[in-house]
């Protein structure tokens, strides 16, 4: 031990929105709702592929997951951030810091894993229309889903336990809206290095793997588009992918547009609107995405909420 006087950090201050007093009501009500219809639209979906046997296919399935996944992302930061918003000085407990960590890491990473699901789904479904239902048996399905809440749990759980190892004392100022891994390793005052290598694997892992899966297979449903060009193949291509092609631009868009966009002058607006797009944006936009443009989902709606007959198509 060294002779220093060591406080030990039992709160972080968060980043307070640079936002005038009388525009802040406005503000907090406009987050208060994009926050309740993202977690009543992810909501009606998971209940609408539960209750109706039509969308009991491994689109559908792998589409509630998702849903799941986006409520749980969005509801690790937000109740936080608005509680946050109502007080003088937004602080957070060190155990909730870690907590909001974990499932920030969890929840993030699920989403970008079951994405690549979806899209090794649809690959399966234009490439190998005949064999659809033998490859994607509900088993594959149930596999598919748990190793990606094998590998999220892992590697939530390893940079965790890490940074509860890391000492902080002095400077508990977070310059973010959330507990931010690489913010709070900025604040560190034991040695980080461990940490830092393998945020850099594997961050580089698993974030640019399941990228480049996913346009893997976009590649070969292209490719598989062109040899056959057909005008209905075409149509069947757009309709079952144009949702998951959203989706996927919206969700690594959004951290292609963080990452590449210069950092050096005013980066509590670039934090507010990464903040804004991953965490209320996207998880919001999702349920609509799929539900809207699609006519089973609207069938599912009418059969399931107003009892309507109303055929399925296929
Ligand atoms: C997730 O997918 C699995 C496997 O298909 C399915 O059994 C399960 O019901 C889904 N979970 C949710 C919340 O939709």
């Amino acid at each position: 031990m060294t002779g220093k006087n060591q406080t030990v950090i039992s709160e972080f201050l968060l980043l307070v929105l640079p936002i005038q007093l009388e525009q802040q009501d406005l503000i907090y009500v406009l987050f208060l709702v994009m926050y309740v219809t993202t977690v009543l639209g992810n909501l009606v979906l998971i209940i609408l592929i539960r209750l109706d046997s039509h969308l009991h296919t491994p689109m559908y399935l792998l589409l509630s997951n998702l849903s799941f996944s986006d409520l749980c992302f969005s509801s690790v930061t937000m109740p936080t951030f608005l509680h946050n918003m109502q007080r003088q000085v937004p602080s957070i407990p060190y155990a909730a810091c870690l907590t909001q960590l974990y499932f920030f890491l969890l929840f993030g990473d699920l989403e970008s894993f079951l994405l690549v699901a979806m899209a090794y789904d649809r690959y399966v479904a234009i490439c190998f229309p005949l064999h659809y239902t033998s490859i994607m048996s509900p088993r594959l399905c149930l596999s598919l889903v748990g190793l990606c809440w094998v590998l999220t749990t892992f590697h939530a759980m390893l940079h965790t336990l890490l940074m509860a190892r890391v000492r902080f004392c002095g400077n508990n100022v977070i310059p973010h809206l959330f507990c931010d891994l690489s913010a709070l390793l900025k604040l560190a005052c034991s040695d980080t290095r461990v940490n830092e290598l393998l945020i850099f694997i594997t961050g580089g892992l698993l974030l640019v793997m399941p990228f480049l899966l996913i346009i893997l297979s976009y590649a070969r449903i292209v490719s598989s588009i062109l040899k056959l060009p057909s005008a209905r193949g075409i149509h069947k291509a757009f309709s079952t992918c144009g949702s998951h092609v959203s989706v996927v631009s919206l969700f690594y868009g959004t951290i292609i547009g963080v990452y590449l966009c210069p950092s050096n002058d005013n980066s509590i607006a670039k934090e507010t609107v990464m903040f804004v797009m991953y965490m209320v944006v996207t998880p919001m936009l999702n349920p609509f995405i799929y539900s809207l443009r699609n006519r089973d989902m609207k069938g599912a709606l009418g059969r399931v909420f107003f009892k309507k007959k109303i055929p399925f198509s296929v």
